[in-house]
């Protein structure tokens, strides 16, 4: 269970001004943890952290920048100079949208792969110091369901995601004997208003989880890690894993293939 004095005083959610990164925000602000909300629009960041201050006794600050870009961590650091962050959310993590990869621009790719790969080492080898020195801390990173089989038109992101994974296994196996939680969150379709752009023109019509559900999970299951998946994901995170590569792969790209037909922007 997250504790303001286990995992405060301060926390970092990337990717927080919406969906599962919010509900994390929310989630934290009630446990009296103060937040700094990384997003890359400026007014929806700052709409996020206005409801939270209003609603909560903490501080909340922002910083809108492109976790993708190569000065992040400069960025980052500087804004966090002074503040001790006992907790870091990696949320985001969303494809650009589906594309075969002979026909996707490069940088879109490539970008994917620094907001996911790049990014969740920076910022967990940055933050990981001063947890291990404190003894405490958590380290929460998103995943999908979609890192355990590739997946037509989407292969860069199930590959990043698979990246996030096996990095988080490996992180919790380093960090837990040191008191610091490691939690890989694999989410399956869950209702975030990426989705919803994602899914303009069609949707699996697999039922999609709330974000706070996924969250209260992640959250009442930190010491459970590496990997958590919530209950509704499970089914799919079994059933797949278990099956022969190919059919996995087949039934990941025909499941998901009412969107991945599409490009969107
Ligand atoms: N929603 C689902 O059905 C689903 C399913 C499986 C896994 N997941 C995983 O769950 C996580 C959240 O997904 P999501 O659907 O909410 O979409 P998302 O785009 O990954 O996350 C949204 C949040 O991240 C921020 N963000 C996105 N790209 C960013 C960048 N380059 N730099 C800085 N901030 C960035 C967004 O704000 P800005 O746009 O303003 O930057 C927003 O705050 C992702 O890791 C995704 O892979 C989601």
């Amino acid at each position: 269970m997250i504790c303001a004095g286990r995992h405060g005083p301060w926390a970092l959610v990337a990717g927080g001004s919406e969906g599962v990164g919010a509900a994390f925000a929310e989630r934290l602000a009630e446990a009296g943890i103060n937040l700094l909300l990384v997003a890359r629009n400026a007014l929806r960041l700052e709409a996020a952290a206005t409801a939270l201050r209003a609603a909560h006794a903490v501080e909340v600050r922002t910083l809108s920048l492109d976790l993708a870009h190569e000065d992040m961590l400069a960025s980052i650091s500087a804004a966090t100079d002074g503040l001790e962050i006992g907790t870091l959310v990696y949320n985001a993590g969303a494809a650009g949208g589906p594309v075969p990869l002979v026909d996707q621009p490069i940088g879109e790719a490539l970008a994917n792969i620094r907001l996911n790969v790049v990014g969740q080492t920076l910022l967990s080898q940055h933050f990981a110091r001063g947890m291990v020195a404190r003894g405490r801390g958590a380290i929460i990173l998103v995943g999908s369901l979609g890192a355990i089989a590739g997946c037509k038109n989407l292969s860069v992101y199930a590959g990043v995601k698979s990246f996030t994974q096996t990095f988080g296994e490996g992180l919790w196996a380093e960090l837990a004997p040191q008191g610091i939680n490691v939690a890989v969150l694999m989410i399956g379709r869950t209702r975030t208003p990426k989705l919803e752009q994602v899914e303009l023109h069609a949707n699996s019509g697999v039922p999609a989880a709330e974000p706070e559900d996924v969250v209260d999970y992640a959250l009442s299951h930190l010491d459970q890690g590496p990997v958590l998946v919530p209950p509704e994901h499970m089914q799919g995170f079994i059933a797949m894993r278990g099956m022969p590569r190919r059919k996995a792969v087949e039934l990941m790209t025909r499941s998901l293939e009412p969107q991945t037909r599409y490009r969107m922007d």
